[in-house]
């Protein structure tokens, strides 16, 4: 991770998951694992439940209820300390809505209609699909800037959201004649960036594909996560010597990802070990893997779900402390955009 982005600005970690079901192991891997790296390290950090994100798309009320603690649980399980750094939930925090129209009225048109997120969301329907939905990565770039943090870390399906994050940052900058903005740096980062379905090694795992069978949750016993990995597509091949040798494998290479990204090596280190095997021996040893890092997660989430009156104190704690930084970057940010904000008595 370079530290080179806005020297200007102090360094600190924003990040966002949408509580819009259960996480996977690709979320897991892909960001908490990484966003818990980073507060271990000392880095002043920032973890937000993005229900405004969530609800782009229709979720049932009493779901996204269930699943934003369900997520909060799932941060503290992987090793989020509420004490260190501070998770809340984006809707508690009211500069996320309001900076968020300020940076609709400086994203053009142009720039969101070229998001890839947003054409693979909105389908052919495009009609039908929310304005919120097209506007989504102005409030990415509002949960980020509101905070003026400098780095996020994120899965590789982010990137493009985040070119725009810099863009918002520099036209802003630009047209109010200030340096106000940091332009952040997204950090992509370790083997497990893009962890693959397990049905279809060209599309990602994700919560929203419609079969289960494509993807690993957190909350998934022993059983269900040997048998997934069991009938995980690949091809009957042995593994290679080499990462060159997982070329063309896009099946085969995930699933040694995976492996490197679990047991904290690379992906040489797990091919010098598994060349020359089938998938018949290393699909129960990366079961094996799998279940002994996520049993005590999944317990741990459990545990924590059983108070949920703790959860919510957590995060409304979160909140005040997101609030108390944010409070003093809206109020400049209407300094310079024009906007009397002072109510004086009357
Ligand atoms: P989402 O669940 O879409 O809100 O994503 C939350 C975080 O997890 C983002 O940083 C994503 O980039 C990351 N992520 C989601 N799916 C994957 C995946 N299959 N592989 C790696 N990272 C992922
Ligand atoms: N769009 C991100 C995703 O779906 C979630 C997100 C919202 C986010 N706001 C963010 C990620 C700010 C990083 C920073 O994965």
């Amino acid at each position: 991770m370079s530290d080179t982005a806005a020297p200007r600005h102090p360094m600190r970690v924003f990040s966002g998951v949408q509580p819009s079901g259960g996480l996977t192991l690709g979320n897991y891997l892909g960001a908490l694992r990484r966003f818990v790296e980073m507060q271990d390290r000392g880095v002043d950090s920032l973890f937000c439940l993005v229900d405004l994100h969530a609800i782009t798309v229709w979720q049932d009320p009493a779901k996204l209820r269930h699943a934003t603690r369900e997520l909060a649980a799932g941060f503290l399980a992987a090793g989020i300390d509420p004490a260190r750094s501070i998770l809340f939930n984006q809707s508690q925090v009211a500069a996320h809505a309001e900076l968020a129209w300020i940076f609709n009225c400086v994203a053009r048109m142009g720039w969101l209609n070229r998001m890839t997120q947003f054409k693979d969301k909105a389908g052919k329907n495009r009609e039908n699909a929310s304005v919120g939905l097209f506007a989504y990565p102005a409030l990415m770039a509002a949960d980020i800037l509101a905070y003026h943090a400098t780095h996020v870390p994120v899965g590789e399906d982010q990137k493009q959201h985040l070119e725009l994050t810099r863009d918002i940052a520099i036209k802003f900058n630009h047209d109010y004649g200030v340096d106000f903005f940091p332009v952040v740096e997204p950090v992509i980062e370790g083997v497990a960036t893009r962890v693959m379905s397990l049905r279809d090694g060209t599309r990602k795992m994700s919560k929203s594909d419609a079969s289960d069978m494509s993807r690993i949750n957190l909350t998934d016993d022993a059983d269900t996560i040997a048998q997934k990995f069991r009938k995980a597509r690949t091809d009957p091949e042995p593994l290679p010597e080499t990462p060159a040798g997982l070329e063309g494998r896009a099946e085969a290479r995930n699933l040694v990802n995976i492996y490197a990204a679990l047991s904290d090596t690379s992906t040489e280190a797990v091919l010098a070990e598994f060349a020359g095997q089938g998938f018949g021996a290393f699909k129960p040893k990366l079961a094996d893997l799998a279940v002994a890092t996520l049993a005590p997660l999944s317990a741990e989430m459990t545990r924590l779900m059983a108070d949920p009156a703790e959860i919510d104190r957590l995060l409304g704690d979160g909140a005040d402390r997101a609030d108390a930084l944010a409070q003093p970057v809206m109020a400049q940010v209407c300094e310079i955009v024009g906007m009397i904000r002072s109510r004086p008595a009357r």
